[in-house]
């Protein structure tokens, strides 16, 4: 039985309390590595580590660190991305929740490994009782003198603000939040220059995910080379929160060592495919990931092995979608998600995800011909590779894997003038959303 480090607590109501934290050895990292550390040695020590960046990309987080200019005179700011939107994603949210001090312990850590004064948590806007907790939390922290001057008579003092979003999926990619946070509105920037150098207020800036921060704390505790044993291999390291929703028993989210199987965790621990069903496809890491075919699910569920089956583990978000999934209909919704949270700065993202959507209303609504078919492929291809942020990419990369995926339930759309699954969708009209 492998040991739980984000979930032991999460059925003690009191575990986002400063007392239960401080009782089960919480800021013991903060105090140890303050007096035993200089920053530059906690840098080396994350990437020693094989920390990878948890918020989608899986970025090396002490190699980032260390691309901050030191010799840059502006103040270095740190940045807790909380703004978890990618459909099929809710692990943030537990640690926001029920881990708010672990969450702030790895802040604190961090922003000291990088020189940085003042942090912020940028949270969604709709997770109103995460903010709330997080404010409370940070009071508690501040009374303790955790958080702010002189921290554990060290000489560090770190400021922490919580700045609530308005809600925008866009605003979950850093140079987007970055821009929000300045006042903005949320419109990705070109990069390089990268937030490390030119970020917040123009100066260098570490913008890390949730879950990536709540790592740093058990690093500082226990060593990077106890981390760096647990998980797949050393670079693909430490726990890992895995959330599974869509056509399975028990949805939820589960914590692993990093490389849990996909097909071990659907069957095993999210109790199979709903209602004894087979299995059609599977989405692993967030919807903006190529999906899988039921026989590609025994697969490690780690950045490099899902990688090398042409996915991503992304936000480690799986859907799971059973037989009676139309995939047209999969597409249509995910790709109106898109469209609707295109900034719509580029033309490629802000047309292509408009075209898509058009063609496949179509094709779900047995309008659709062969060719729709090849351009909706050709739209996204067309997305790929040729805008400013990766919104673009993660629009176009779910509709080429579906239509290469499914191409004959597709084409069957064209055939039949209907969607073959659902059945009802012949007139438009009869979705919603059409
Ligand atoms: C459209 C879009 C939305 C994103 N949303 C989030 C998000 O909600 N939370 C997050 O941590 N990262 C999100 N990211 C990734 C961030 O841009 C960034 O890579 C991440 O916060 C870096 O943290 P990490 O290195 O700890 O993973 C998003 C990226 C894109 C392109
Ligand atoms: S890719 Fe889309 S979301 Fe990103 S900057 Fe361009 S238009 Fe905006």
């Amino acid at each position: 039985m492998h040991e739980l480090y984000f979930l032991k607590n999460r059925d003690n109501p009191e575990s986002h309390t400063i007392e239960f934290y401080l009782g089960h050895g919480g800021y013991e990292a903060l105090k140890k590595t303050l007096k035993q550390f200089a920053p530059k040695e906690v840098i080396e020590e994350v990437k020693k580590s094989g920390l990878r960046g948890r918020g989608g990309a899986g970025f090396p987080t002490g190699i980032k660190w260390g691309f901050v200019p030191q010799d840059n005179p502006n103040p270095k700011y740190l940045i807790c991305n909380a703004d978890e939107s990618e459909p099929g994603t809710f692990k943030d949210r537990y640690i926001i929740e029920h881990e708010p001090h672990m969450m702030i312990e790895g802040i604190v850590l961090s922003s000291y490994a990088i020189n940085c004064h003042q942090a912020y948590i940028y949270i969604r806007g709709e997770f109103v009782a995460g903010a709330d907790i997080l404010e409370k939390a940070l009071a508690e922290a501040r009374a303790k003198g955790f958080v702010g001057k002189n921290i554990f008579g060290s000489g560090y003092d770190l400021n922490i603000n919580v700045h609530r979003g308005g809600g925008a999926y866009i605003c979950g990619e850093e140079t987007g939040l970055i821009e929000s946070l300045e006042g903005k509105r949320g419109w990705p920037r070109l990069k390089p220059p990268f937030p490390a150098i030119v970020g917040l207020f123009n100066s260098p800036t570490i913008i890390n995910n949730v879950e990536t921060l709540a790592n740093v704390p058990l690093i500082m505790e226990r060593g990077a080379d106890w981390y760096s044993k647990i998980g797949s291999n050393p670079k693909n390291a430490g726990p890992k929160l895995y959330c599974v929703s869509g056509h399975v028993n028990h949805p939820g989210l589960f914590e692993f060592p990093l490389g849990m199987n996909l097909k071990e965790l659907i069957y095993e621990h999210a109790g199979g495919v709903y209602k004894a069903h087979q299995l059609k496809a599977v989405i692993p890491g967030g919807s903006s990931t190529p999906v899988l075919l039921p026989d590609e699910i025994d697969v490690a569920m780690d950045y490099d092995s899902l990688m090398s089956i042409g996915t991503m583990l992304g936000s480690a978000g799986a859907i799971v979608m059973d037989e009676t999934t139309c995939m047209v209909d999969a597409l249509y919704n995910l790709e109106r998600f898109y469209a609707h949270e295109s900034c719509g700065q580029c033309t490629p993202c802000r047309e292509g995800t408009m075209w898509m959507v058009k063609l496949l209303s179509r094709l779900e609504h047995g309008e659709g011909t062969v060719d729709d078919v090849d351009l909706l492929k050709d739209v996204a291809g067309n997305i790929m590779g040729r805008t400013i942020c990766p919104l673009g990419d993660a629009a176009a990369m779910p509709a080429k894997s579906f239509v290469q995926k499914f191409r004959d339930e597709f084409i069957e759309h064209t055939r039949q003038h209907r969607c073959p699954i659902t059945k009802d969708k012949s007139i438009k009209g009869t979705d919603a959303n059409a």
